[in-house]
């Protein structure tokens, strides 16, 4: 049991044998088996102790709004310091990579940041979006729909599924010719799976690319807790609806009974572990019912459902993990304001 905690992007983890960390099919909303695997994840997560729910079931059409309201917030740092990298050092990037050909955005969001990026450059290129959200992918597509040069194709998959899938597009393509792919993993969406699985998932991104292929990678650093908190736990309590809209998500997909009003969101800074853990806290004992995978939990006074982990990093670490999967770093910018480090690392001949 302990190793299947420890492999999951907390919490995703359906198949302890994955990985990559992320099982969940369910962003193929019309297929029958998706929505199956998706009620397991829940079923099996929940079931963990310490309980907890995947992290991608986070992103419903209302959990994307909210998290782009979150990004708007004072205190959440990450997206502007990101934006504000990408725009200044665009012209740089797109000088370590010649014969660009297509990016490939794990997670893209609403597609600003994307677009900050390829505003700096006429080259064509061809987009290829991968996200479980559908309301993040249409979001990101519209964002990106007038920038002439640039050709969407969007994926509404896992992140692993997605890579499988444009590498596969890609060997048919080119076989084993340069691989003209930049593969962008933006706003510390790393940060989601724990160490091992991050490890993983990086080994599928490097197995994913060609010879000459690249990955821009943002990651938060390591910051004053006060700083932290505030950024997952802010006053105005978009972060607060953002976590517990989950459970409404249940609610609403699966036939749950989450009584909303008795649950309230709590966050933690694990210094040992270098993340914040975001939780949704039953401020009472009750029974929930979800009908859909006929499953009852009796929850406890104060029980806490572990619903995210959003590592952080130091820019030295990073790059060790990135050579770890087969990287070479060719450039890394801070933020010095928000403590942000974007890393741009090819993947080293195999
Ligand atoms: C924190 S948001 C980040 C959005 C954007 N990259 C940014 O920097 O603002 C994470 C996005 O990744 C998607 N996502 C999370 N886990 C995923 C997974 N395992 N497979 C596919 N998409 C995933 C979510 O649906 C969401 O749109």
């Amino acid at each position: 049991m302990r190793e299947m905690i420890r492999l999951r992007q907390v919490g995703s983890l359906r198949d302890p044998t994955n990985s990559a960390g992320s099982s969940v099919r369910f962003a193929d909303r019309a297929g029958g088996q998706a929505a199956h695997d998706c009620a397991e994840d829940v079923r099996c997560s929940l079931q963990l102790t310490p309980r907890q729910l995947p992290s991608q079931y986070l992103y419903d059409a209302l959990g994307s709004a909210l998290f782009d309201a979150i990004c708007e917030l004072p205190w959440y740092r990450i997206t502007r310091a990101e934006t504000r990298r990408l725009a200044a050092h665009r012209d740089e990037i797109f000088a370590h990579l010649p014969g660009l050909t297509r990016i490939v955005e794990l997670g893209p969001g609403d597609g600003r940041k994307l677009r900050t990026l390829v505003e700096g450059t006429s080259t064509p290129l061809t987009a290829h979006l991968i996200d479980l959200s559908a309301a993040a992918l249409a979001r990101a597509a519209h964002t990106l729909s007038d920038v002439p040069h640039v050709t969407v194709v969007s994926h509404q998959t896992s992140f692993e599924d997605g890579l499988q899938t444009v590498s596969d597009r890609r060997s048919s393509l080119s076989g084993e010719a340069h691989d003209g792919s930049l593969i962008a993993f933006l706003g510390s969406n790393i940060g989601n799976f724990d160490p091992p699985a991050s490890a993983a998932l990086l080994g599928r991104i490097t197995a994913s690319l060609g010879r000459g292929g690249s990955l821009l990678i943002g990651a938060d650093l390591v910051k004053p807790e006060r700083d932290l908190r505030l950024a997952y736990d802010d006053p105005l309590g978009v972060s607060a609806a953002f976590n517990l809209n989950v459970l409404l998500r249940i609610n609403t997909e699966l036939g749950g009974s989450f009584d909303l009003p008795s649950f309230r969101h709590r966050v933690v800074w694990n210094p040992r572990c270098s993340r914040m853990e975001m939780y949704v806290v039953s401020t009472k004992a009750q029974r929930v019912r979800i009908e859909a995978i006929d499953l009852d939990i009796d929850l406890g006074e104060g029980e806490a459902i572990w619903t995210e982990s959003s590592y952080k990093y130091t820019a030295e670490g990073l790059r060790q993990q990135l050579a770890g999967a087969g990287f070479d770093s060719v450039a890394q910018w801070i933020d010095p304001d928000a403590a942000f480090a974007l890393t741009l690392a090819r993947a080293r001949e195999r």
